[in-house]
């Protein structure tokens, strides 16, 4: 089988076709704001055992239920506190994922053995109308960790998911390519399990965005709950990622436009703000390995906000793989 086989344009035929296959235990990669998911239904065991094969990933690592709305908390999840209604409220759709003890039907093969789920309603046109669809036919909840082999960069396009996985997907497994997403990094990951927010993972829903809906402090306490995502060697390329220092010629490089790039050095992305650095970084990261570079420079971006979580991930992928 050719490895396009897998990528789907999203027609309604292909949406519904995603929609069916998930029922029946497939796997079905899908676009969302942030990066993309490789979905499974988040109530067949055996069809998330098949995510984690895919990906290479421990067991013992929870993966994200997606929902289509708010309304899908309670079916997966208890002892929601009045804040993060307010969270849901405001950011859902969009780049923010909230944990909460778990109902019983947020079973071992999705919490990694924890009390815990963790939640989120994607913003992306593709991965809502399949989530509606999927519904309609009874799978509550899209379980999916980004569309990347464990440890590795998460992909940002529908072909990037293709190079991560093709050859540990089945021929019923697809990919539904939806363009390349806008956010370009992970999701916010806040813990509700407490009576403040905790941010587990920062994302493009900023500790202040988080304040002033709540109107509590969010304190930077380390909690118990455990992130694959805050492991330290993550989001890794085969290249070597070092930080804040001048490339030298053959390497390749990554800063905001107004820096220059060195004679011989490879710029692989000049970002004009934060947002596009986000937007960009991966498919950079990326483009390096495809270029077969052993070593990308990266000055990241200063600043509060999402640059913290563009540092955090820099900082990851500096440590290797
Ligand atoms: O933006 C995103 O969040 C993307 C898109 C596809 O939604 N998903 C994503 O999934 O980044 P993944 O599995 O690559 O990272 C999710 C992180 C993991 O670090 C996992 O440990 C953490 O979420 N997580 C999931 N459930 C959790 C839980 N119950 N408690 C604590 N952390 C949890
Ligand atoms: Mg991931």
């Amino acid at each position: 089988m050719s490895d396009s086989q897998f990528v789907s344009r999203c027609t309604a035929d292909a949406m519904s076709n995603a929609a069916t296959s998930l029922l029946a235990g497939n796997l079905v990669a899908f676009p969302t704001e942030t990066v993309y998911g490789l979905g499974a239904d988040a109530s067949n065991p055996e069809a998330v055992a098949k995510i984690y094969r895919a990906k290479g990933r421990p067991a013992d690592h929870p993966v994200i239920v997606h929902i289509g709305s708010m309304d899908g908390i309670g079916y997966w999840a208890e002892e929601i506190p009045a804040y993060a209604i307010d969270l849901a409220r405001n950011f859902w759709p969009g780049p923010m994922t909230l944990v909460f003890q778990r109902s019983i039907n947020a079973k071992d093969f999705i919490t990694g053995g924890q009390p815990t789920v963790g939640l989120r309603v994607p913003d992306h046109v593709v991965a809502l109308a399949l989530l509606d669809s999927a519904k309609k036919i009874g799978v509550q909840g899209i379980a999916a960790p980004s569309a990347n082999r464990f440890g590795h960069v998460s992909p940002t396009t529908a072909d990037a998911v293709r190079e991560e996985l093709s050859e540990y997907l089945s021929a019923d497994d697809m990919i539904l390519d939806g363009g390349p997403s806008t956010v370009g990094v992970e999701s916010t990951i806040i813990d509700c399990t407490t009576d403040t927010p905790h941010i587990l993972r920062p994302g493009a829903i900023t500790q202040e965005m988080i304040e002033e809906v709540t109107g509590l402090k969010v304190t930077d306490a380390q909690s118990e709950i455990r992130v694959s995502g805050s492991l330290e060697n993550h989001y890794s390329p085969q290249a070597t990622v070092v930080l804040n220092q001048a490339p030298k010629s053959g390497e390749g490089f990554i800063a905001m436009k107004d820096v220059a790039t060195p004679d011989g050095v490879i710029r692989l992305s000049s970002p004009t703000s934060v947002e596009e650095y986000a937007r960009t970084l991966y498919a950079a990261l990326r483009h390096g390995d495809s270029q077969g570079l052993s070593t990308i420079c990266v000055i990241p971006p200063s600043g509060d906000g999402l640059a913290i979580a563009i540092r955090d991930r820099l900082s990851r992928a500096s440590r290797g793989r």
